[in-house]
């Protein structure tokens, strides 16, 4: 069967180094699969797909009909893991202008505080039938609430009572104000996992429900998670490309490499280094250590950051995330006159284009002494975007307890909100 496949060739990264820091590795890796690691009460995704409750699972399947049968449009309110893979994996299975092409249309809030923004959306969304999922695992998210407070009010004067039946909740079981506000509006709830944080939360109902409400295939998603925690608990370093990857990462980060950026070639797989750059930044950035997670999109990026990547500080490690298979494609057509002199390219795909563009920035970056690093994806679907997250997932597990830190805490994001929350006047 095609796998995802990793290819250290180009990482600069000798056998010998890779043998040195293969026991740390693994050690890591027992205490995250043992559930013995610092969090390990956080551990719960590891092995959530290959349990997963059918009952719930049915109905989320259920409430997914409702919306697709009952709007042209949905809004899903949440920040960081609250909807950044859901995001991820529309964008990259329906493509770049779904909300043109496809129905229902799909529309984010509750990520950030600008009225502007919220504004805008108000107007967008005002005359078209639309439902909302709202997800906050604590329930108290400053930019959820707000955002979900104005959005309600739309509702509720637009479809009065049947508002409720239209807004669909996930947060913790018992705790935090969207809860107790589920509760007395009978909102269709569901439950986010004690065991599970935000940014691993794409594989509960948080990812499930707006995926599948977006029409996508969860099956094949559920069946990709549970590829991954099959493979990926090899105990074998060398066959385990979880163990292979963070091993690497951890080697060019003890040189001086501090900044890893994740580089894709295709404008529909942006929101997965948005959602990846959480993952890593939020789990292993703190305790003044981590690689400084950060991303680029190519080719477009080329034409601006690729002259740092190629001649600036020696800080940067690149990797590569390419899809095998385009599904989708166009030719170069042949022109006569050949004005633009590109003849020469006429009848070959773009895909072809784009992957010799990626050969050759690959090359050039090494030559720049830019290590590389390339994780090839058969094919853009359901099954492999479920995988690639499990893989990376995984991987950030195993690399926080290599480097003796928490993954699944996120201390630092408390800073801003107690100060916000005090000019604000919050009693
Ligand atoms: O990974 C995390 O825990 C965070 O990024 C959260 O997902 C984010 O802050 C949103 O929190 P909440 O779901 O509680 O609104």
């Amino acid at each position: 069967m095609r796998d995802i496949f990793l290819d250290l060739k180009g990482s600069f990264i000798s056998e010998n180094e890779l043998e040195a820091i293969s026991p740390e590795i693994m050690a890591a890796q027992e205490l995250l699969l043992h559930k013995k690691g610092i969090s390990s009460d956080m551990t719960g995704w590891v092995d959530y797909a290959s349990n997963i409750n059918i009952e719930e699972y049915n109905e989320i399947k259920k409430s997914a009909k409702y919306i697709k049968d009952n709007c042209d449009a949905f809004i899903l309110l949440g920040i960081g893991g609250s909807y950044l893979g859901a995001k991820a994996v529309v964008e990259a299975i329906r493509g770049d202008f779904h909300n043109e092409l496809t129905s229902p249309k799909i529309y984010y809030a509750g990520q950030n505080l600008s009225g502007a923004y919220l504004k805008n959306l108000v107007e967008v969304v005002k005359e078209k039938d639309i439902c909302i999922i709202v997800i906050s695992k604590s329930g108290t998210t400053l930019e959820t609430a707000v955002s979900f407070r104005i959005i309600k009010e739309l509702m509720e004067q637009k479809y009065k009572q049947e508002a409720n039946n239209r807004i669909f909740v996930i947060t913790d079981k018992e705790k935090g104000a969207l809860k107790n506000i589920s509760n007395i509006n009978n909102y269709k709830t569901f439950v986010i996992p004690d065991d599970i944080g935000g940014r691993y939360s794409v594989i509960t109902p948080v990812g499930l429900l707006p995926m599948a409400a977006a029409g996508l295939d969860t099956d094949e998603f559920i069946n990709g998670l549970k590829s991954g925690a099959e493979d990926y608990k090899n105990k074998n370093f060398n066959d385990n490309i979880c163990c292979l990857y963070a091993a690497a990462r951890n080697i060019l980060n003890r040189r001086g490499k501090d900044v890893e950026i994740l580089v894709n070639y295709e404008p529909s797989c942006i929101s997965i280094s948005e959602w990846w750059k959480q993952l890593f930044g939020e789990s292993e950035g703190k305790e003044g250590k981590g690689v400084f997670p950060a991303s680029l999109n190519f080719t477009t990026d080329l034409h601006s950051m690729g002259q740092f990547v190629q001649e600036g500080r020696k800080i940067i490690f690149e990797t590569s995330v390419i899809i095998e298979d385009s599904k989708i494609d166009i030719v170069v057509p042949y022109d006569d006159k050949d004005f633009d002199k590109l003849n020469y390219i006429s009848g070959k795909k773009l895909s072809f284009l784009n992957k010799n563009a990626f050969e050759g920035t690959f090359m050039a970056h090494n030559e720049g002494d830019v290590p590389g690093i390339v994780i090839k994806v058969p094919e853009m679907n359901e099954f492999y975007l479920g995988k690639l997250f499990y893989f990376f997932m995984m991987t950030c597990g195993i690399s926080g307890y290599t480097n003796n830190i928490d993954p699944f805490t996120q201390p630092g994001v408390e800073n801003y909100k107690k100060n916000m929350f005090r000019l604000l006047g919050k009693r």
